[in-house]
């Protein structure tokens, strides 16, 4: 299949386009570089650096393509909160002129990256698809419209297909790729530039949740079942298809369990202390991936926290200051 991916040059994008590549699609990548990084665009993939606001130019990288996989997003929660207004612009904007560049070029399937966030403090876990979406911060809310508008845009068109992928926690590294945000947001990347010197300590945010050792609980699923998930949904998507599936291992970490994990897999005793809880952070967020495994077959393979963890530390190692 020929595929546009947008946000190609990001963690999760670059991995999605090896992958495809690997399985022998035609892969075209359209970033615009403000948090990836052109090193992380597999050489065989053709690289356009444009901005998803630009319809003439998305249309333009468009015009022989089968399907989209939409990875481009502004994704840091604190972020969003102190400039809503960039988050509605980017995330929304961009993907608004996305569909229109989709609709001028006649391209009809989408593959889009939703978050758990969109859920904002679930009622019930673990979140199924079903599960209200109440976000809780611009970025979660960025997301939902997002969603809304490829139903509306479904609506509209018959051949139309999409396919939401919620995703919760994405971590370890594959193929000599890697995660390398600035600023770093995530757990797994953190504790591991603790164990190789290039962060002092780490903070458990929040000791007093309603969870087992009181630090909040997240799911984890590796990058590469997550890119996996998209090999199967791409095949799968036929016309008029409104697919949404929660993306995760159905198991929770703790924020506690993770740090020592994360001593274990690197032998290496990093400093931990206890801060504050953050606002907008709930207990726990730990998926029910039962609708993508009983209607696709989708299962992790990698998703073992050892398993996530020993790949990020080796990229960590290899890249001790990240793609810079
Ligand atoms: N990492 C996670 O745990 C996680 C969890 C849930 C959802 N997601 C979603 O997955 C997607 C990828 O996340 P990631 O961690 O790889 O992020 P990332 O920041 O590493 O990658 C995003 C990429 O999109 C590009 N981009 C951003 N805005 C753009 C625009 N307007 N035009 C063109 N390119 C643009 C960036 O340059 C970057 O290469 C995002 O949509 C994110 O919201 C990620």
């Amino acid at each position: 299949m020929k595929v546009l991916v947008t946000g190609g040059a990001g963690y999760i994008g670059s991995h999605a386009v090896r992958a495809l590549l690997d399985a022998g699609h035609d892969v075209r990548v359209l970033d615009n570089l403000s948090t990836g990084h052109r090193v992380a665009v597999d050489p065989r993939a053709e690289l356009v650096v444009a901005d998803l606001r630009e319809t003439d130019a998305v249309t333009e990288a468009l015009f022989d393509r089968d399907a989209v996989l939409h990875f481009a997003a502004r994704s840091l929660v604190a972020e969003s909160c102190e400039r809503p207004l960039l988050y509605w612009d980017n995330n929304v904007g961009g993907s608004v002129s996305l569909l229109t560049a989709m609709e001028r070029a006649g391209v009809e399937r989408i593959l889009f990256s939703s978050t758990a966030a969109t859920y904002g403090v679930p009622a019930v876990s673990p979140i199924t698809e079903d599960t209200p979406q109440r976000p809780i911060n611009p970025y979660g809310a960025s997301k939902l419209a997002v969603e809304a508008a490829l139903h509306d845009v479904s609506g509209s068109r018959p051949a139309f297909a999409f396919a939401i992928l919620r995703y919760f926690n994405v971590a370890g590294c594959a193929w000599g790729l890697g995660e390398d945000h600035d600023p770093e947001t995530h757990l797994v990347p953190i504790v591991l530039q603790c164990a190789s010197g290039r962060r002092p300590r780490v903070a458990v945010f929040g000791t007093d949740y309603a969870t087992p050792d009181g630090s909040c609980v997240r799911d984890y699923v590796h990058v590469r079942d997550l890119v996996d998930a998209h090999l199967v949904v791409l095949e799968a998507l036929q016309p008029g298809d409104r697919r949404i599936y929660n993306i995760g291992s159905g198991r929770g970490w703790s924020v506690r369990e993770v740090m020592a994990a994360a001593k274990t897999a690197t032998g290496v005793d990093f400093e931990v202390v206890e801060g504050d809880r953050r606002p907008g952070d709930p207990a726990s967020l730990v998926t029910d991936p039962s609708r993508i495994a009983s209607e696709l077959g989708w299962r992790t393979r990698h998703s073992d926290l050892g398993e996530i963890l020993t790949s990020h530390w080796s990229w960590t190692l290899e890249h001790p200051t990240g793609w810079r």
